[in-house]
């Protein structure tokens, strides 16, 4: 097939349009820390995110998702600083929308970041505890939507928690802000460095996220999740990880009609990574057929921390 026709029979394509960044955050100034595991992926003090932002900007970056590493001082069992008005993240949200007005915001709903031992809900009797949680939950989105932010991410997987967040946003008339809910979210292996990077990986008591989480080994699970988001108000969903679960975006992409974005997570960028610093595979090329395999699966954007290195690529 020559070059022009392969182009006008191309059924599928990435933009700048498509990408969501997520970034790490840390407290203090000067700060762009390497994660280990994520070659080329830091923790950013807000200073030295501000220009990276900027950076990007100009290359059409439409939205980043803020993630904190909290320093362990401020973590204890329930999460208190996740319902803190001047935490890490809604300082962070109001810094960078005075910045970028025209940036979209997406804020993670979960404990995780918060909690000593690294849960996304609190515990009681050795168990994930569905409701506290909630009532948590819906008072750190408010305080994310007062700060600033454009779109809430609930990531903790507790039954019925897109209703009561829905319910709480309304009550205090935010009625602009989109629901993105990580409806088909994993219990996932592919978490690991993010774990590391967020500080949480320590989890105990459960030592795992399978009680609220989903099984691999499933599929209906995943609709059932989404269908049941959709219904509680939810605005656009996520499916997470990416690659490994193309077919989970597929179906929802035929059954509903929400948008759908694939999370492409640490794990996925480590192992890409990882096979590119051996010279085993291309960089450039990996990440392109990776991320357009979202696209074609069905999904309408992604979120990828390859977001910096491919923005810039795009545009020349
Ligand atoms: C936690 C959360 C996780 C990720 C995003 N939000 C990890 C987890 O559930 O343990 C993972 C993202 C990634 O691996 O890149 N609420």
């Amino acid at each position: 097939m020559k070059t022009f026709s392969r182009n006008l029979t191309q059924e599928t394509s990435i933009s700048q349009n498509d990408f969501i960044w997520p970034v790490f955050i840390v407290d203090g100034i000067n700060q762009k820390r390497e994660i280990k595991k994520m070659p080329l992926v830091y923790r950013y003090s807000l200073d030295k995110l501000i220009p990276e932002i900027e950076h990007l900007v100009k290359f059409g970056l439409q939205a980043i998702a803020i993630f904190p590493q909290v320093e362990n001082d401020k973590k204890d069992e329930i999460g208190t600083d996740a319902v803190n008005p001047q935490n890490l993240v809604c300082n962070a949200v109001r810094k960078i929308k005075r910045y970028f007005p025209e940036l979209g915001i997406v804020c993670d709903v979960a404990l995780d970041p918060y909690t000593s031992h690294g849960h996304d809900g609190v515990i009681t009797d050795n168990n994930i505890d569905n409701d506290k949680t909630i009532s948590i939950l819906k008072k750190q989105a408010v305080l994310q939507a007062e700060a600033g932010c454009d779109i809430i991410a609930p990531s903790d997987m507790m039954d019925g928690r897109v209703l009561k967040i829905r319910e709480e946003l309304e009550k205090n008339n935010f009625k602009d802000i989109m629901i993105m809910s990580y409806s088909a979210k994993y219990a996932s292996s592919f978490y690991g460095p993010f774990r590391d990077a967020v500080d949480s990986k320590k989890l105990i008591k459960p030592s795992h996220k399978k009680t609220y989480q989903m099984n691999p080994a499933n599929f209906e699970v995943a609709l059932n999740e989404v269908e049941m988001d959709i219904s509680e108000g939810a605005d656009m969903v996520i499916i997470k990880p990416g690659m490994p679960y193309l077919d989970i975006i597929s179906k929802c992409k035929d059954q509903f009609r929400v948008p759908i974005f694939a999370y492409q997570v640490s794990g996925e960028y480590s192992m890409l990574m990882s096979a590119a610093k051996m010279n085993y595979l291309n960089l450039n090329d990996i990440v392109l057929e990776s991320l357009i395999s979202f696209k074609r699966a069905g999904a309408d954007g992604f979120f990828s921390y390859f977001t910096p290195l491919i923005l810039e690529k795009l545009q020349k």
